[in-house]
């Protein structure tokens, strides 16, 4: 089965076609075409995503990035005939509040032919929802003009899955001998949760952040040191720098809710720690911006390896599987591999490849092919953006 998948959730544009088969125990995949535009140097300006600019974007990036992926996957094929009448009408109603689109769909899909696909997955949320309608109008407009049916994906099933994917060479990915329970630790600019999946696609939240999520403390705290947007990477160069040069440490913040009995995160007094410590301190010298950097990164990687640990011995997980931006960061990938190979041998641990730790379409195939074994398909009619939706 070959799907189109959409990705406009926050900041990246992103385009996919994958061909899928197997099972829910056993599924393989091929990515065929994978395209994708981030949005960054663009909100980097503004120190953070401005949604109204995200929708422009998006509106603006998605047919180009079409032809992209079509292309990759050699399913780009010319076709003259124009859109009849009756057609035409319905995809400018879907398309009515994407100006940018509308005019760039016409131009380019009444000169395309069909693909052979057999579905088109995309992002219903939880996201920005203008952003998010950008591409689910698109998705609509595409099932209407090539008679597809709709999936729609949720983005944080899609980082879990996509977390549990193993690439067997090239462009081939598995997923299979998946122990259950899963847990899944989901961090990213917008989340924060610990995930269990006991079964297949069925969810039980085991933890939250009460506050901020882990991917906004890092973009916070480097607003406040003057680094660029996004944070998280920044920071990580920063303190990476001091762990080579093994320096003495002289900040010590709060490890927010290490020592409570739930699975629930808290970073916003880490914030408010760092704001204070820099307001006292007036100005720091590049070691010390390194230093800094270092012992917040130290802090969050340790509250969320603790509650990653209490979480594993109250569900019995098989599995750990980190996803969301945030599983990009050196450290915390470091410190759960050492950790789980000293205290939890026995868990099967599960962080994605760089490419796939950020947001891209090729995890939305994967989750819309799950979806689509359970036969279910989204309504053309009622399909909306959820910008909360919540996997469990
Ligand atoms: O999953 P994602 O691409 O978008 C959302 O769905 O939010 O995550 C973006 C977040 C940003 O907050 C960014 O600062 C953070 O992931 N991030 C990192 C790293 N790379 C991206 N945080 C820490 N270390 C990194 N290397
Ligand atoms: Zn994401």
């Amino acid at each position: 089965m070959r799907l189109l998948s959409i990705e406009t959730s926050c900041d990246e544009t992103a385009i996919a076609v994958i061909e899928a088969e197997g099972t829910e125990e056993s599924a393989r995949f091929r990515i065929l075409g994978n395209a994708l535009l981030s949005q960054i140097e663009i909100h980097r300006e503004y120190g953070g995503v401005f949604p109204a600019l995200a929708k422009r974007e998006h509106a603006k990036n998605l047919v180009p990035l079409l032809e992209a992926a079509l292309s990759e996957a050699e399913l780009l094929k010319e076709d003259t005939q124009a859109f009849p009448e009756e057609l035409t009408t319905r995809i400018s109603t879907l398309l009515e509040r994407e100006p940018e689109l509308d005019e760039a769909f016409f131009a380019s899909l009444s000169q395309m032919a069909r693909p052979d696909i057999d579905a088109i997955a995309v992002t219903a949320g939880p996201g920005l929802e203008p952003a998010l309608w950008v591409g689910i109008n698109f998705a609509k407009a595409l099932s209407v003009v090539w008679e597809k049916p709709l999936i729609a994906v949720n983005h944080m099933e899609g980082h879990l899955l996509s977390a549990l994917a193993e690439r067997t060479g090239g462009d081939d990915i598995v997923i299979e001998h998946v122990g259950m329970p899963v847990l899944g630790l989901l961090i990213s600019g917008g989340h924060t949760e610990l995930v269990a999946m006991n079964e297949w696609l069925s969810y039980e939240l085991v933890g939250q952040t009460r506050d901020d999520a882990v991917g906004e403390a890092f973009d916070k705290v480097a607003r406040m040191m003057d680094l660029p947007y996004p944070g998280g990477p920044e920071i990580s160069k920063l303190a990476e720098r001091d762990r080579e040069d093994f320096s003495t440490m002289p900040f010590s913040l709060p490890r927010p809710m290490l020592g409570d009995s739930t699975c629930d995160f808290s970073f916003s007094g880490l914030k408010t720690a760092v704001l204070y410590l820099l307001k006292e301190r007036g100005s720091l010298s590049e070691v010390e911006k390194e230093q800094l950097a270092r012992e917040f990164e130290d802090a969050v990687a340790e509250v969320l390896w603790s509650k990653s640990s209490r979480a594993i011995e109250m569900t019995g997980a098989k599995t750990l599987a980190l996803g969301g931006g945030v599983s990009a960061n050196t450290h915390i990938r470091r410190v759960f591999t050492e950790e789980i190979e000293r205290n939890h041998p026995e868990v099967a641990l599960h962080i994605p490849a760089g490419e796939f730790t950020t947001d891209n379409a090729v995890m939305i195939g994967l989750a819309g092919f799950y979806r689509m074994l359970r036969g279910e398909h989204a309504d053309l009619e009622t399909l909306r953006a959820n910008g909360n939706l919540s996997l469990a």
